[in-house]
């Protein structure tokens, strides 16, 4: 009988063997780059989501960089899986940006393939449908967020924003910058998408959103007590929101006032996609685009700024020159006036260069394609690590050192090169403009009206989204 046993589990072994043989040696046409493909199923995602304790590029991509440009000819790149998939990571800039401009016809977002198949009108091939839906979501967004609502109505209202939120800052004890700055920014954004009042609501929608976004990356084990779980809860708890505004203005056009879900809503007739199912995705997925980066952002520049006095007195010179020139010291920030902030556009920038928020973008290969040398095979997930670029020292010294003065040196080609914090092609960010916008608006008020010091706090960490420990808290006191 034991020799039965002993058999079996000689048999098991050998399949198990041979299944993490084919697991780490995939078969396809052509060659693949180096890389390890970790174990199954879980792949090298622990090593990806162990936490890198600088602003530097996460040790995940850094070590593998290192590891094979050593035996490489042209590398970085190579082979890993992370959640269950098999990606080819790109840490070469050149490569990034061949890819970037062959959206769509080498590669695609993996989120919207999914969704391919629901609004594929008849006879229309999956990639022509993916197409349409993007150019609406981009024109939407950039109807309601793009440089000429910002010149016509934004500028005012983020002024006005900023400057409430920051004078009832001032008034209590130091606060945590990223949670209150992340509840400001959310409910501003999503009363201009869906007309979500923030005070009147039971929900605290902002609670649910960082939620989600703390267990973004996790594995996708969707039982109780996992985060992915929770994750996955506060995702439909949301949409379901969504789906009752929206629901309850069909129902009764007198709710209607005039934005982003308006929109949609009037576009229903002539887009058969924006289904009622379908706008509550559009209007979670603009809102996830939003309120995070914006809100990490503007929580690093406090970082930044903290460390950094003689940034902050710069700052306050070029924005007491704006103000001293205006006929009325009082009057509202215009947008020439905005236009004209050199140096605080350098503070940006820079922040931008150092932040790199997601640790690469994802794309789906729609079909086997070749980059110098290399296989890339259909149906594989590409991470192309952009933030590889805005990290290298040969481009930016000291490159995870503040420094805003870099910029006045750096000539048009390199950093057209060299600098994307808001993607390329035809993908690239839809709320570039609105968020540079904020970025600026927020460092005018601060400088000309308040005071701040920070009193505790400051580590930050990429797991491998930014994360910031204990927080970062600041004492603000307004200007007399
Ligand atoms: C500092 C803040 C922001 C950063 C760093 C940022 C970064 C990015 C990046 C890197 C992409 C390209 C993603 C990819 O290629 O896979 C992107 C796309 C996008 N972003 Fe942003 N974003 C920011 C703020 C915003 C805001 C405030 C909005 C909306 C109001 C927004 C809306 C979008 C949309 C709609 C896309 C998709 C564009 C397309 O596919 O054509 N983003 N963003």
């Amino acid at each position: 009988m034991w020799a039965v046993g002993l058999v079996a589990v000689a048999l098991v072994v050998i399949y198990c063997s041979h299944l993490i043989m084919k697991w780490k040696n995939p078969k396809i046409d052509g060659v693949l780059p180096p890389g390890s493909m970790g174990w199954p199923l879980i792949g090298e995602t622990l090593q990806f989501i162990a936490p890198g304790r600088s602003l530097d590029l996460h040790p995940f991509v850094k070590k593998r960089m290192q590891k094979y440009v050593i035996w490489e000819l042209y590398g970085p790149i190579f082979k890993t899986s992370l959640v269950g998939r098999p990606i080819i990571v790109s840490t070469d800039n050149e490569i990034n940006k061949y890819i970037f401009q062959h959206e769509g016809t080498l590669v695609e977002l993996w989120y919207l393939d999914s969704f391919a198949k629901f609004f594929a009108l008849e006879g229309e091939t999956r990639v022509n449908a993916i197409g349409r839906v993007h150019r609406y979501m981009r024109g939407i967004t950039l109807n309601h967020f793009g440089v000429e609502s910002l010149k016509k109505s934004l500028l005012p209202k983020i002024e006005d924003l900023l400057h409430t939120n920051l004078s009832k800052w001032a008034t209590q004890d130091p606060v945590d910058i990223k949670q209150v700055i992340s509840v400001m920014v959310f409910n501003f954004t999503a009363s201009k998408i869906f007309g979500y009042d923030a005070e009147n609501s039971k929900e605290k929608l902002s609670d649910n959103y960082t939620r989600m976004m703390n267990s973004f990356i996790s594995l996708p084990l969707n039982i109780p007590g996992t985060s992915f779980h929770q994750c996955m809860q506060d995702r439909e708890k949301m949409l379901k929101m969504l789906k009752d505004t929206l629901m309850e203005r069909l129902n009764d056009p007198s709710k209607r006032r005039g934005d982003f879900l308006d929109q949609a809503i009037d576009d229903m007739e002539t887009e058969k996609f924006l289904t009622v199912d379908f706008i509550p995705q559009l209007l979670f997925g603009i809102l996830f685009a939003s309120f995070e980066s914006i809100s990490t952002i503007l929580t690093l520049t406090f970082k930044f700024l903290s460390e950094n006095t003689r940034v902050v007195e710069e700052l306050a010179a070029e924005h007491d020159a704006i103000v001293r020139k205006r006929e009325n010291p009082d009057s509202r920030l215009t947008w020439e006036e905005y236009k004209s902030m050199t140096f605080t556009q350098m503070v940006v920038n820079e922040t931008l260069r150092i932040s790199n928020i997601p640790p690469g973008l994802f794309r789906k290969a729609l079909k086997d394609f070749q980059v110098k040398g290399y296989t890339v095979p259909a149906g594989w997930a590409v991470m192309l690590v952009t933030p590889a670029a805005q990290l290298n020292p040969e481009t930016f010294k000291d490159p995870v050192t503040f420094n805003p003065w870099r910029w006045k040196d750096l000539d048009q080609v390199t950093i057209y090169k060299n600098f994307m914090p808001f993607g390329g092609g035809t993908r690239q960010c839809a709320g570039a403009e609105y968020s540079k916008l904020v970025l600026s608006t927020f460092l005018h008020v601060l400088v000309t009206r308040f005071r701040f010091t920070k009193v505790k706090g400051g580590d930050v960490s990429r797991t491998p989204f930014i994360s910031f420990g204990d927080g970062i808290h600041i004492k603000f006191t307004a200007k007399n």
